[in-house]
């Protein structure tokens, strides 16, 4: 059997890793400023988050939710303290597509309505309501369209108020910074603007996490830089520093009854050592104070390079942009240099999604690599 050939390939095949370093099958070191899109959290085998998975394999790796799992309560405490969001509840399941889907589905049951309002360039996933509200019209097949979304662009409070005020409005969904689109942010007067329509409008915001939550942003959540509270929020990819786990926190306003939302592997056990691992691992080694320290730091180093037009994002969630598309720099970084980076929808857009322990001196050797292709 082939594989179903849907990923253009890097040729490096990675075999182990440690931190922030990538060792491929001929035993060449990368530095990943990647994270396996924005993935990798708290470093490649952090030796708490291995043991603490090793020693939950040990035990029991999975049971279902019909039965009491004591590492879901705590997860769900760890993380209410930790990101200062104790008074929302926890849905756990395994992707951010997932938590986007159940964090709309969620949105329709409470409010009765079905239209969605989300943005250009924002990216939400690939299943059915998820890839509705993504702006791109390539990766939504016709059973897709069926759903009603509107997508408005950032910023304009007239388009976004006419629409809200349609009365036939579910959810609002946005990233604070978004990831695929290439790093845009909503303006701090246009998220507190569509936070108070939407209350006024019955319409619950839901702010996707999945890219630039977890500490990524140098807070633990991005609408956190903005004085604003979503009704959901969704959460994956940093979450499990690489184990498979999503979920959605759901404010205390909304009622849960049983069957409500549901998953197999959503919250098993695996699932709960790996993201409690990475809550205790970014509060004892402070990463989430990192991200936004070395993040600056990474500011101030751009303006040593001529050739970079544009600094955008915030912690280390950052993308530098140039006036060519950065492609061919790309392969560059990785065969020439052995650096992993990232690319955007705006093909001129280099991202850069390292572990949030990255440190100085590995932001040095990145732009010293990177003057040396430029
Ligand atoms: C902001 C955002 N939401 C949702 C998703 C979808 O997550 P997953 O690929 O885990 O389904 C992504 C993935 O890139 C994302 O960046």
């Amino acid at each position: 059997m082939n594989l179903f050939d849907v990923y253009p390939l890097y040729n490096v095949t990675p075999v182990s890793a440690k931190g922030m370093v990538i060792i491929d099958d001929k035993d060449q070191e990368y530095l990943d400023f990647y994270g396996g899109h924005a993935v990798i959290s708290i470093g490649h085998r952090h030796p708490y988050y291995v043991e603490k998975l090793k020693n939950q394999l040990d035990k029991i790796g999975f049971y279902s939710n019909a039965v009491q799992n004591p590492l879901q309560v705590e997860l769900a405490n760890k993380l209410g303290v930790l990101s200062q969001c104790e008074n929302y509840n926890l849905f756990l399941c395994n992707s951010g597509a997932e938590a986007n889907e159940n964090a709309l589905k969620m949105a329709s049951f409470k409010t009765g309505k079905s239209r969605v309002i989300a943005f250009k360039n924002g990216f939400h996933g690939r299943t059915s309501a998820a890839v509705a509200a993504t702006d791109n019209e390539k990766i939504n097949a016709p059973l897709n369209k069926q759903q009603k979304v509107t997508i408005l662009p950032f910023n304009n409070i007239a388009a976004f108020t006419s629409e809200v005020e349609k009365g036939d409005v579910c959810a609002v969904i946005l990233e604070a910074i978004q990831g695929v689109g290439g790093l845009d942010e909503p303006s701090n007067e246009f998220f507190t603007t569509i936070a108070k329509l939407c209350k006024e409008n019955k319409v619950l915001l839901i702010a996707d996490e999945v890219q630039c939550g977890f500490g990524r942003s140098g807070k633990f959540f991005g609408f956190q830089h903005h004085n604003i509270k979503p009704d959901i929020i969704s959460i994956a990819k940093g979450m499990g520093n690489g184990f498979p786990v999503g979920g959605i926190l759901i404010h205390e306003s909304i009622k849960a009854s049983y069957g409500l939302l549901g998953t197999t592997f959503g919250g098993n056990h695996l699932a709960c050592a790996a993201t409690t691992a990475v809550l205790d691992v970014l509060e004892n080694e402070n990463l989430i104070e990192n991200a936004a320290e070395v993040g600056n730091y990474f500011i101030e180093k751009t303006k040593e390079i001529p050739e970079i037009k544009g600094i955008k994002g915030k912690g280390l969630m950052l993308g530098i942009e140039f006036d060519f598309e950065v492609g061919e720099l790309r392969k560059k970084l990785i065969y020439n240099q052995h650096i992993f980076t990232g690319g955007a929808m705006n093909k001129k857009l280099l991202r850069f999604l390292p572990a949030l322990n990255c440190t100085r001196e590995q932001i040095d050797i990145f732009f010293n690599a990177l003057k040396e292709e430029l």
